[in-house]
């Protein structure tokens, strides 16, 4: 029932850039092959920032799905949908609305930071204001085990925990639980019912975590618990009740900071990015203009690697060769800048080439995507409705 899930959305506001590349796509790619992963474009979340400009939505829509299709995000292998057009992400927000203390949202750290920091725009907005909520529908509408996320995120996630820490605690409890939860103890036979008993204790009185952990992967092993008692024995394991919605953990990747043109972290808003599939004279013209160290002012002065953003291209780009060629060719002026930024465009070039390549067949055929979308959208919508039925029956919906 918990097998490993992975879950991760991104907004629509602007085409991919190589910092997207190396810190999040890479990524995916790499994940979809040890999961079963669900990558989603979050169009709502872009409306709750950009509101106003509705019009950008649909083009940006569809260049990201084809940047993650072109940096290898596969189709066959993860689950691709657009939020917006899996409707029960907006009826498991408004739910868990309902149980949403507003302290808990007014205290996200981003709320404030974002406000400050998109000054210029008016988001004392009800949907601002619920962005983080609506992430949390997001992610236990598909029961995620796992998000990955940039380390900003965090707080979103630990959110999320807490919500669905709250929903199941509300409505996860049913007449007689300890009672059926303790027969389905009984039910692991005695050996296993013993070690769920202890583990459970040490968690319950030390708070234990790994005899937490233990617990919970003796549980994943019962292959012949019944779904309820399943549920059951898990709920009773960390407090009350059922779990109905489980407690996502936050991804974090080794923290890849891609350097952008001027040596700054790349980022549209410091205008210093490559885009992902950016063609091959401008990527070459932005490298070869890029600023080096200032020392550098002629060619014959000596320079310092350390000084210069190019350097922080060649960590990335280049082997030990080509860093003791630049190190060595640098501080003894026995290389230009010119000469040095060329294995960097070179390095690019070669990792831009399969993208380009990717891009072009869903460039000429935009039916490709559409229609990788649609199929995503339906499993998507698929699972999200399990969910919905557990949520609505608990939540006194379920009447006829
Ligand atoms: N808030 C995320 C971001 O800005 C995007 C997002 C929306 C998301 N819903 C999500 C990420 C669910 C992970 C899971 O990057
Ligand atoms: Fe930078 Fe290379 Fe020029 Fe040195 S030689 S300043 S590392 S571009």
């Amino acid at each position: 029932m918990f097998a490993d899930r992975v879950l991760s959305g991104m907004r629509p506001t602007g085409g991919l850039h190589l910092g997207h590349y190396h810190g999040v796509l890479k990524n995916w790619v790499k994940m979809q092959q040890e999961f079963e992963c669900l990558f989603f474009v979050a169009d709502w979340h872009a409306l709750t920032t950009h509101y106003d400009t509705p019009q950008v939505i649909e083009q940006n829509v569809w260049d990201m799905v084809i940047d993650w299709l072109a940096a290898g995000v596969d189709p066959a292998q993860a689950t691709l949908f657009i939020q917006s057009r899996v409707p029960e992400h907006a009826e498991l927000h408004l739910l868990l609305s309902m149980i949403t203390p507003l302290g808990w949202l007014e205290r996200v750290p981003t709320y404030k930071d974002q406000q400050e920091r998109l000054s210029e725009k008016d988001l004392s907005t009800y949907g601002f204001l619920g962005y983080p909520l609506l992430q949390s529908a997001d992610i236990l509408i598909y029961r995620s085990t796992q998000v990955p996320v940039g380390e900003d995120q965090v707080p979103h996630i630990e959110f999320t925990r807490e919500i669905a820490r709250r929903f199941n605690h509300i409505y996860g409890r049913e007449a007689g639980f300890e009672e059926k939860a303790e027969a389905a103890v009984k039910r692991l036979g005695s050996k296993k019912a013993k070690l769920y008993t202890s583990l459970r204790t040490r968690f319950q009185e030390q708070g234990d975590s790994e005899a937490l952990e233990s617990a919970k992967s003796l549980l994943d092993e019962q292959q012949s618990l019944s779904m309820g008692d399943r549920e059951r024995l898990f709920g009773y394991l960390e407090g009350g009740g059922k779990m109905i919605l489980s407690e996502p953990m936050p991804m974090l990747t080794a923290a890849s900071r891609m350097p952008g043109l001027d040596g700054q972290k790349m980022s549209k808003s410091y205008n210093n990015t490559i885009s992902l599939r950016e063609d091959e004279a401008s990527v070459a013209k932005k490298i070869r203009t890029m600023p080096t160290d200032p020392a550098r002012v002629r060619r014959s002065d000596p320079g310092t690697p350390e000084k210069c953003p190019v350097w922080q291209l060649h960590q990335v780009y280049s082997n030990t060769d080509i860093r003791q060629w630049v190190q060595q060719g640098c501080t003894t002026a026995g290389i230009g800048c010119i000469e040095c930024k060329q294995p960097v465009i070179d390095a690019v070039l070669e990792e831009q080439k399969p993208m380009h390549e990717r891009a072009q067949q869903y460039l000429d055929d935009p039916t490709l995507v559409r229609n990788i979308i649609a199929d995503g959208c339906e499993k998507a919508r698929k699972l999200a409705g399990e969910t919905m039925r557990d949520v609505r029956e608990a939540m006194g919906l379920s009447y006829s």
